[in-house]
């Protein structure tokens, strides 16, 4: 899509078959649009007082302008003081409403503010249409900025945007078309683009390596699983991260089968993997001062002859062992590995997100993440980045004495806790795992599938997390990583 900043509402509307027009309380029309709205006529804002349009966050009205260019005025209200995504949601209502529409013009509402503007129309533009044999109609192909902005600004929004829907497109992709070497297959092509490094692990390699875990959830399929290592090394980079992604291809539950109906949806298991992969996208191509090193294991989880049963015990990367009670806390398992795998290159800090428990959407709903971690400033940034993103997070404690829920005689640890807190003594588990490194979990079980079409979000994959880890490192590159100023 072409993005072009333009200095005037007029001009804007010469262009546009829908022009966006934002206004905060009491009709306050921002951008300098008092003029524009004057020459529309008392109908307008007549109009806008007889559905009730205040100007509120969230709300949208469409008026028919009765002329050609533009058609449609649509006034979306962002209220006092409008945060980023309050503005990547106008962005996606205007999206959403306009998506017919080949040049499509809106008011930058905030100065400095207009990637997340781009971020949102782009996004509500997103549809999954590789198996329809009818795809969605042309979509936009001209977006107009009114006011104050930077092209640069512009560019990040559509570098974050296509990290996004990169990420949706892997999520929604059928378990059948995206066994875990076809991902690895798709990552290599991007980070030939994108100008990342990386290295891959088949098995021949994860069985010299010691990835018990990652080994132990694949032994039930006939896929082979592998782990894809991805660098991003710029120069002059003071602070290294490490982010790790849950990559299950199918979660069938393994012979602790899941019932159909918790089944249907676990195509979605990877979803940690492909915001991994995703942000790494978007931190290069914004060629963000950071080291990162970004690790996805991928594989089914499946009741083949050959599974993994319960009872069985399995030796990880760190020579830990675990016996499996159930082998449906796989996530657990390949993280283990992961997890001890990155700490060996020695990050100053580890963030890994992965469609862990259904616990933690038991408690926290379908749109807002766990975040879990040893370390209160990284907590922190998690939190405030996920803010900036638009993703809602929400800690969570690790609580020392649920370790004990943990033991068993047969092994060092088991996979499964006790019956409640289940998200929690999942985390405990991943904490064997991360040494001393400052680290972070995100159970993002409930908003990686989004189950509606609204704003800029789309009913299916939602690429959750991309945003909150682009964010966090742009943060890490400003600040480092530590907590003195
Ligand atoms: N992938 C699931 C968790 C999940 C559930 C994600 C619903 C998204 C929506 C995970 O592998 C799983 O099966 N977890 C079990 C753990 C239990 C066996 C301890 C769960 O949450 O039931
Ligand atoms: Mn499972
Ligand atoms: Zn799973």
């Amino acid at each position: 899509m072409d993005i072009e900043l333009v200095e005037s509402h007029e001009e804007a509307a010469s262009r546009a078959g829908v022009l966006g027009l934002v206004a905060g309380p009491g009709l306050a029309w921002q951008g300098g649009a008092d003029g524009y709205v004057a020459s529309l006529g008392a109908g307008f804002e007549r109009a806008l007082e007889r559905v009730g349009f205040k100007g509120d966050a969230g709300q949208s009205y469409s008026f028919d302008t009765g002329s050609e260019s533009p058609h449609t005025v649509v006034a979306l209200g962002v209220g006092e003081d409008p945060g980023s995504d309050t503005l990547r949601r106008a962005a996606g209502i205007l999206g959403r409403k306009a998506s017919k529409e080949a040049s499509v013009a809106m008011t930058l509402a905030v100065e400095g503010q207009a990637a997340p503007l781009v971020e949102g129309f782009l996004l509500s533009q997103y549809s999954y249409d590789r198996f329809r044999s009818k795809p969605e109609p042309a979509r936009t192909d001209s977006l107009l900025l009114v006011g104050a902005g930077e092209r640069s600004d512009c560019e990040a929004g559509a570098v974050v945007a296509d990290a996004v829907s990169w990420a949706r497109d892997l999520v929604n992709t059928p378990a059948r078309d995206k066994a875990p070497l076809e991902i690895q297959r798709r990552v290599a092509e991007m980070a030939e683009r994108s100008g990342l490094r990386l290295e891959t692990h088949d098995v021949p390699d994860l069985e010299e390596g010691g990835f018990g875990g990652l080994l132990g959830v694949a032994a039930g399929s006939d896929r082979d699983p592998c782990l894809v290592e991805l660098w991003y090394e710029p120069e002059g980079a003071e602070t290294f991260v490490a982010l790790v992604g849950k990559g299950i291809t199918f979660d069938s539950g393994g012979l602790s089968i899941k019932p159909a109906q918790a089944m249907a949806t676990m195509k979605t298991d990877m979803s940690g993997a492909a915001a991994v992969v995703g942000a790494m996208q978007a931190i290069a191509r914004l060629r963000l001062p950071v080291k990162v090193l970004g690790l996805a294991p991928l594989t089914d989880n499946m009741p083949g002859s050959r599974a993994t049963k319960p009872g069985d015990v399995l030796t990880t990367r760190n020579g830990k062992t675990i016996e499996v009670l159930n082998t449906d806390a796989e996530g657990r398992l390949i993280l283990a590995d992961a997890l001890a795998y990155a700490v060996e290159h020695g990050p100053d800090l580890m963030v890994d997100l992965a469609t862990l428990t259904g616990a933690c959407k038991v408690a926290l709903g379908d749109t807002i993440a766990g975040v879990m971690g040893n370390d209160d400033s990284l907590i922190d940034r998690i939190e405030k980045a996920g803010e900036q993103a638009g993703e809602r997070v929400w800690r969570l404690p690790l609580p020392e004495e649920y370790r004990r829920q943990l033991d068993t005689p047969m092994a060092d640890m088991k996979n499964i806790g006790g019956r409640w807190g289940g998200a929690l003594t999942a985390a405990l588990l991943l904490q064997e795992f991360v040494g001393d490194v400052p680290w972070a979990h995100l159970d993002i079980a409930g908003p990686a599938r989004w189950t509606r079409n609204e704003h800029y979000q789309s009913k299916g994959g939602s690429g959750f997390g991309v945003r909150t880890l682009v964010e966090l490192v742009a943060d890490l590159a400003e600040q480092g990583s530590g907590t003195t100023e």
